[in-house]
């Protein structure tokens, strides 16, 4: 049912934790299954410094929450706006079509927490991150 590269994830999981002087946080929650993704983003001069994120899910959503980090930290924040969760699926190697809408969440939670950062820089998020779908309502796929 779940790739090699999801099970890696799952049982060895990347970035797990708090930034305590993280300057993005965004949480979302997925109100069908209860399921709450909380991200923190550490980020200096346009770049993503380090990534941290706190999950309560699925296995999907603790292997989607980690390859995301990975692949936003070290990067400017306008690659991790550009994260779809489809990439985070690919990067995966795939998932089960009724887990899609973990990966919708890891994009969110992300997309939650940059417009988190621009939000006390001053600046209005939705001018960069547009709209967050904080409760995966939109996502047909999810069959739980
Ligand atoms: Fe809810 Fe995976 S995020 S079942």
């Amino acid at each position: 049912m779940y790739t090699q590269k999801v099970m890696e994830h799952f049982e060895n999981p990347q970035n797990v934790g708090e930034i305590a002087d993280a300057n993005g946080i965004g949480e979302v929650g997925n109100a069908k299954c209860g399921d709450i993704m909380k991200m923190f983003l550490k980020i200096e001069n346009g770049i993503i410094v380090d990534a941290k994120f706190k999950t309560y899910g699925c296995a999907s959503a603790i292997a989607t929450s980690s390859i995301a980090t990975e692949l936003i930290k070290g990067q400017p924040i306008e690659k991790a706006l550009e994260l779809s969760n489809k990439a985070v699926v690919d990067a995966l190697g795939g998932l089960p079509t009724h887990k899609i809408h973990c990966s919708v969440l890891a994009e969110q939670a992300i997309k939650a927490a940059l417009a988190d950062y621009y939000t006390r820089q001053g600046v209005d998020p939705t001018l960069f991150v547009g709209e967050i779908h904080e409760d995966c309502d939109h996502c047909t796929s999810c069959g739980e």
